[in-house]
This record gives structure tokens, sequence and C-alpha cells, in this order.
């Protein structure tokens, strides 16, 4: 698996440091909020799982599928849900959860859905941002870090499910992919 890895961008040290960072800017964000985290399945629950235990507030979880990607490595901008929230949302304060934002299709479509349910509130936060591949714009409100144009795996995110397991965040040699 590590013999697949170009180059680490992100180290375990580094999201360490980063996620508890977030997390504490959220707890003092949210003190008087209803907050509920919402992830993307399934690229950030490794990500969502960390950073829910440096929130120091009464908060729930829940976790929505969507489909936007199929096993390539390049955006379709289709976005089909397959999995919905099962809690209910309405009034409440939405923080979403996602691993990458690449397109912002994904984060796009997500977004538009749950304003729709009479939310009080709704943000995004995302662990990395890849900026030069935007096609819609998606405000981010908390951010790990914003990496190149490379594809990355490891701490959730996968290439045809695989790689979720790497304790940090890689690029991926062109011809395990290409
Ligand atoms: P977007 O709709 O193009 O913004 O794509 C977002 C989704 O694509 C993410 O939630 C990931 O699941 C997937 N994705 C985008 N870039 C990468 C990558 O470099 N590695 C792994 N998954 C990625
Ligand atoms: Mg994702």
């Amino acid at each position: 698996m590590k013999n697949d890895i170009l180059e680490v961008l992100v180290t375990e040290e580094q999201l360490r440091n980063r996620v508890k960072f977030l997390g504490e800017q959220i707890t003092n964000d949210y003190k008087d909020k209803d907050l509920i985290l919402v992830s993307i399945l399934k690229g950030s629950v490794f990500f969502i799982v960390d950073l829910a235990r440096h929130i120091n507030l009464d908060l729930k979880m829940d976790f929505m599928s969507v489909s936007s990607y199929g096993s390539s490595h390049e955006t379709s901008g289709i976005v089909k849900i397959i999995k919905d929230l099962q809690v209910d949302i309405e009034k409440k304060d939405i923080l979403v959860v996602e691993d990458i934002l690449d397109s912002g299709n994904t984060l796009n479509y997500i977004i538009h859905i749950l304003k729709s349910r009479n939310v009080n509130s709704i943000k995004v936060c995302t662990l990395l941002d890849k900026p030069l591949k935007r096609e819609v714009d998606v405000n981010i409100d908390y951010l790990g870090f914003v990496i190149p144009d490379n594809f990355v795996v490891g701490y959730g995110l996968d290439y045809n499910e695989r790689y979720r397991n790497l304790p940090y965040i890689g690029s991926l040699k062109p011809e395990v992919y290409l």
C-alpha cells in the first residue's frame, strides 16, 4: 500500500494538530447553538470522529451517503443520494463535514438539499481543499489544508475503496490510477 504513495502531503501530526484546532474553533462558535454534524460517507469518517472528540459541546452526528464518482478519479457532476439522514434537522444548526472539496459539485448539491429542510443554519467544514479544480463556488467555513491538484488518499480518502486506513494524506503515484 505504501509503495503506491508518491509523497506524503499531510502528516499524522499535522492532521492531529489541525483537527484539534478546528474542534476548538467549532466549540467556541457553536456554544449557544443546536449543533448537528453531518458527515458525508465514507471519506469523511476518520475526520469526523477525530473532530467530534475535540468539540466540547452537546451535539448530534449523522451520516449521509451520496455518489458522485463511481470508481474513477474524475468527477462526474452527477450526485445521487444513496443514504439519507436519520435525525430531524429542522431548526438545527448543521455543520457539513467533508473530506475534500474538489469540483464542488457534491457539496453544492448537498447544501442545496439540506437548506430546503428548514434548518436554522448551515456551514461547511472540509479537511482538504483543491481550489484549482473548482467548478461551482462553495463557501468554506472551516478548512484543514489547501492541497495541490493531486489525487490523494489516506485518512478516509480512497481510490477504488483502497488506502482509507493510511494514517496520513498522500498523493497516489499516477501509474496507479492512470
Ligand atoms: P467534488 O464533487 O468534485 O467536489 O468531489 C468531492 C468528492 O470526490 C469527495 O468527497 C471525494 O469523495 C472525492 N474526491 C475528490 N478528490 C479526491 C481525491 O483526490 N482523492 C479521493 N477522493 C477524492
Ligand atoms: Mg467525500
